[in-house]
C-alpha cells in the first residue's frame, strides 16, 4: 500500500495547495482533512489551534502518512514546532515557502501580505521574510471576513466584491508590488483580490512553492512514490460533507471520495 502524504486544514483551504501537490507529483496519493466543524481558526487562541491541529495529526496518524503537510496558515504559525516535536516523519509548513516564492517575485522589496488574525498577530510572515532578506519593507493587514466567504463558497458574488475591496483599502497607494495569499482559503478569491490591487501587483500563493517543497524532501528520502498504481486520494472534513465535497470537487476538477469525521462533543466548537 502506497504511503499517502496528509495535508491538514482549518477548512477547504488546504485544497489550494493540494491541487499543486496533484499537478507537480501526480503519482502521490494525498489524505486531506478539512476541519469544516471549527473553521475559522484565524480568531482562535494560538492554544486552540495548536490544540486541534495536534488532535488532526493524531487522526491522521493511524493512516500511517510518510509526511504532514499543515496546509494552513495559522496552524503553520504557531504549530508548526510543536508537531515537528511530536512525529518523526517530516512537516511541512506554508509560511517558509510563501516566503521564499514572494521574495523571489519582488522587484522593489516592499511586500504585502493579507492573512487571519491569528498569522498576522504572530509576526510569523515578517519573520520569515527578513530571515531571508533583512532589508525587505513588509505591510501586513489581517482579512477576517474572507474565510467565511470561501468555506460558504461565495467566491465571485457582489458581496464578495465588496468585502474583498473594502478589506484591501488600506493597500491604495502603497508601493507593494507583490502581496502574499498568506491564508490558504484566499487562492478561492484571487480574481477579486487581483481586481481589487490592480496590475501592478502579483499575488504569491504558497501552493506552488509548498509543493515543490514537498517533492525535494520526498525525493531527498527516496520516497516519491514511483510506482504505476493510481493513487486513490481521501478526504475527511470534520462538518458539513456536502458542502465540502462541492467545494472540492468544483476545485480540484475531479470527484473525490469523502469520509465524513464525527469529532467528539467536546471538541466542536470549543
Ligand atoms: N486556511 C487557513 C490559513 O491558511 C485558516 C483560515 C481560518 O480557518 O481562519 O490560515
Amino acid at each position: 500500500m502506497q504511503q499517502a502524504i496528509a495535508v491538514l486544514d482549518s477548512g477547504v483551504g488546504g485544497l489550494t495547495v493540494v491541487k499543486e501537490v496533484m499537478r507537480q507529483l501526480p503519482r502521490e496519493k494525498i489524505l486531506y482533512f478539512g476541519d469544516t466543524a471549527r473553521t475559522p481558526y484565524g480568531s482562535r487562541s494560538a492554544e486552540q489551534v495548536i490544540q486541534f491541529t495536534r488532535e488532526i495529526v493524531d487522526y491522521l496518524a493511524q493512516y500511517d502518512p510518510k509526511m504532514i503537510v499543515i496546509a494552513c496558515n495559522t496552524a503553520t504559525a504557531v504549530a508548526l514546532d510543536d508537531i515537528i516535536g511530536r512525529v518523526d516523519i517530516p512537516v511541512v509548513g506554508v509560511i517558509n515557502p510563501g516566503a521564499r516564492a514572494a521574495l523571489g517575485k519582488t522587484k522593489t522589496n516592499v511586500v504585502g501580505v493579507i492573512g487571519t488574525e491569528g498569522t498576522i498577530r504572530s509576526g510569523a510572515y515578517v519573520q520569515a521574510l527578513r530571515r531571508l532578506s533583512p532589508h525587505i519593507q513588509v505591510i501586513t493587514k489581517a482579512c477576517p471576513r474572507f474565510v467565511p466567504l470561501v468555506e460558504d463558497g461565495n467566491f465571485r458574488s457582489s458581496l464578495t466584491k465588496e468585502v474583498v475591496f473594502d478589506s484591501l483599502q488600506s493597500f491604495r497607494g502603497s508601493p507593494i508590488d507583490s502581496l502574499i495569499l498568506g491564508c490558504t482559503h484566499y487562492p478561492f478569491l484571487a480574481e477579486t483580490i487581483s481586481e481589487a490591487m490592480g496590475p501592478g501587483v502579483k499575488l504569491i500563493s504558497s501552493a506552488d512553492e509548498t509543493a515543490r517543497e514537498i517533492s525535494t524532501i520526498l525525493q531527498g528520502n527516496g520516497q516519491l512514490g514511483g510506482n504505476d498504481e493510481i493513487p486513490v486520494h481521501q478526504f475527511f472534513c470534520s462538518g458539513d460533507p456536502r458542502k465540502f465535497q462541492e467545494i472540492a470537487q468544483t476545485w480540484l476538477g475531479e470527484q473525490i471520495r469523502l469520509t465524513p469525521v464525527i469529532w467528539q462533543a467536546p471538541h466542536i466548537g470549543a
